[in-house]
């Protein structure tokens, strides 16, 4: 059955120092007091912070995930970073398609594919994330667009390689805006894209893929939203700048 999953997203905050005691603080938490069996706790964390992070935690307890890598696997491309180099600095999975990602760096479905193709064929697990912006959903079209965007970055791929895959879905107007979706505007979505892959991979594979909410995920929102049946999971960015907010999300399950 499919894991539960929160996973964190410290997108371009703290330095290495800051990286490592936010760590070290989770990760006494979680060792104290542990998460269900059925949960995984990731952090997406900065490149430069993945060796250290991944010293400081249990990884039985936390891995580790990049918040972005290469679309070619090596070469003159000066300051990028490629999948097999996030392999070989002990990452186990990649955030990509983040719509941070896709509005600032102009990331496509396109590129998104092939970096995903790259995490996987590297040994990581890719989360893959998708969402509608606001003015997409004032009109409706927000079923749509998701379609569209898991469509044209998943569907080339094998249902094999589906069990690396997580998806993230992630209403832009609910990224760091303190507007969370409501649990049921996240059930709905997280249906509809269950509903999606099973009709493209079958039922196993669309049961067995965690789908996770992100979007102003708190302590205070995580246990409703968790509950419902589709959403099994969170991608969490500010509130899992702290320790205690983060491991409190952890066992809202
Ligand atoms: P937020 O960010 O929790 O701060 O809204 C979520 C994300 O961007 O992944």
């Amino acid at each position: 059955m499919r894991k539960n999953v929160a996973a964190g997203n410290w997108k371009m905050h703290t330095t290495v120092q800051e990286a490592s005691l936010l760590a070290g603080q989770l990760n006494a938490l979680l060792d104290a007091k542990n998460v269900g069996e059925n949960t995984r706790v990731i952090l997406g964390v900065p490149f430069t912070h993945i060796a250290v992070v991944g010293q400081v935690v249990n990884r039985n307890l936390i891995s580790i995930a990049a918040q972005n890598c290469a679309a070619e696997e090596k070469g003159a491309f000066t300051g990028e970073v490629s999948a097999e180099m996030l392999k070989s600095a002990g990452c186990d999975a990649v955030i990509l398609g983040h719509s941070e990602r896709r509005a600032y760096y102009g990331e496509t479905d396109e590129i998104i594919k092939t970096k995903i193709s790259l995490t996987l064929k590297n040994d990581m697990q890719a989360i893959f994330c998708c969402g509608e912006v606001l003015e997409e959903r004032e009109k409706e079209n927000h079923f749509n667009i998701v379609k569209a965007q898991i469509e044209n970055a998943l569907f080339d791929f094998s249902a094999e390689d589906m069990k690396s895959i997580v998806i993230a879905y992630e209403p832009v107007w609910a990224i760091g805006t303190g507007k969370t979706a409501s649990a049921e505007q996240a059930q709905e979505m997280h249906g509809f894209i269950r509903q999606t892959l099973a009709k493209k991979f079958g039922q196993e594979v669309a049961d067995n893929c965690s789908i996770l909410y992100g979007g102003s995920v708190k302590p205070a929102n995580a246990k409703e939203i968790f509950a419902k049946p589709d959403v099994d999971g969170g991608l969490v960015g500010g509130a899992a700048l702290n320790a205690e907010s983060f491991h409190a999300i952890c066992l809202a399950f």
